[in-house]
């Protein structure tokens, strides 16, 4: 029979890639979806057919219980998040009750419907839903060593990743209070064409499309100098799928041991079409952060050698691929246009 996954999140970038991969896999995928009408709900439930939708939401215990229930989930992946840093110190007790509290709520909901209260003799944890948590490099934040591994101290910047700090610590103390199958992701930056416009990487290649076609000028970008180890998401999944086959549980770092500045990623990604990044970037320094996390590189030597992952997409490929899809889509959305106003009605 098939295992069947439930993801929170799954409007979200990593979302998506990770019901593709499961639903790849000969997995049964539920997605979490929240509101009365989502749009977003709409637009994945084109994009991969086959995807199977329950409600619920991160502020709300008794649907999670509910959703938890009706599925009856092998394995449960807690993507849903407020996941714009900034957002953090805009609504922090907000950003804490989603990514924080939330978490707990998901632990709950799988201790309520599993009837889970102690540890299992000898630390048994076959037949249990496995939990995967989203954790995230932003918890490293003013970091104390380079590079960043599993042992590496939090030091977290911004009310996010506080919350994700709690998330992280939650999902351990349920493995050691009730021996719940719980894992915790930690995972640097990760992007993809499919990534929220308001990020960094995606803001670039999104401006660099509209200035190769005319159609803006200016890219105002915030701190240039910050250093971040960038990956493709659809790699990324493919760790979080991995960390809950293993017969026990633990916590991995995933990255791709590299760093570039976003002067870097500018650049790259102005070259792919033929441009200078200088001539376009300005800066706004109404667009650096209150607490900046400068840099960030992962050593993810535990998840290589104990998981066999490794990333597939360098860095240079990865914005390439984003700018190639918004200059095509830019592309498309001009030339309806172009035939729009030249229609006779
Ligand atoms: P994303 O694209 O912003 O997606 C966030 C998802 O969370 C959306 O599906 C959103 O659903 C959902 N959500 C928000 N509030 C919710 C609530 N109250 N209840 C249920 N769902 C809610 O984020 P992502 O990049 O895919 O990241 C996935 C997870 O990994 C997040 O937890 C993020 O913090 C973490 N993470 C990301 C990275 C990265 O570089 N991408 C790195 C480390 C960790 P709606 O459509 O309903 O808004
Ligand atoms: N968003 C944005 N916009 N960031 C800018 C800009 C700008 O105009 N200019 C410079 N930056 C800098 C930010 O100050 C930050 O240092 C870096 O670019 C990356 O910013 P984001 O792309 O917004 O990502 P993030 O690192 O804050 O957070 C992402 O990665 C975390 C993992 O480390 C998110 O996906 C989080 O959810 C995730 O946990």
């Amino acid at each position: 029979m098939s295992k069947r996954a439930l993801i929170t999140g799954v409007t979200g970038q990593d979302g998506s890639y990770l019901a593709e991969h499961l639903i790849g896999l000969g997995y049964e995928v539920w997605g979490l979806s929240r509101g009365q009408a989502n749009p977003r709900k709409d637009r994945i439930a084109q994009l991969i057919p086959g995807l199977r939708f329950v409600d619920g939401d991160l502020m709300d215990q008794g649907s999670l219980v509910s959703a938890v229930d009706a599925v009856q989930p092998d394995e449960v992946y807690n993507l849903g998040a407020i996941s714009f840093v900034p957002m953090s110190w805009q609504q922090a007790e907000l950003v804490t009750e989603v990514n924080g509290t939330g978490v707990l709520r998901v632990l709950e909901a799988i201790r309520l419907v599993s009837g889970l209260n102690k540890p299992s003799a000898g630390g048994d944890t076959s037949g249990q839903i496995r939990f995967y948590q989203a954790s995230s490099s932003e918890m490293f934040g003013k970091v104390v060593e380079a590079p960043q591994s599993e042992s590496t101290s939090f030091h977290p910047r911004s009310p996010y990743g506080v919350a994700k700090a709690y998330g992280h610590y939650i999902t351990l103390n349920y493995r050691e209070s009730y021996g719940m199958y719980g894992v915790s992701g930690i995972l640097f930056n990760h992007e993809s064409p499919r990534r929220g416009a308001e990020f960094v990487t995606r803001k670039i290649s999104l401006a660099v499309a509209q200035i190769k076609l005319g159609l803006q000028d200016r890219l105002s970008l915030g701190n240039l100098d910050a250093v971040r180890d960038w990956g493709f998401a659809g790699d990324y999944v493919r760790a979080m799928h991995l960390m809950l086959q293993q017969d026990s549980p633990g916590d991995y770092v995933v990255g791709t041991g590299r760093m570039h500045s976003v002067r870097d990623a500018a650049r790259i990604a102005f070259e792919c079409v033929g441009l200078d990044w200088e001539e376009h970037v300005v800066v706004d320094p109404g667009l650096v952060r209150p607490a900046e996390v400068e840099t960030l590189c992962a050593d993810s030597s535990n998840a290589r050698q104990e998981l066999g992952w490794e990333p597939e997409v360098d860095f240079a490929e990865l914005m390439r691929m984003m700018v190639e899809s918004d200059l095509n889509q830019a592309q498309l959305v001009r030339d309806y246009g172009a035939m729009l106003s030249g229609a006779r009605w």
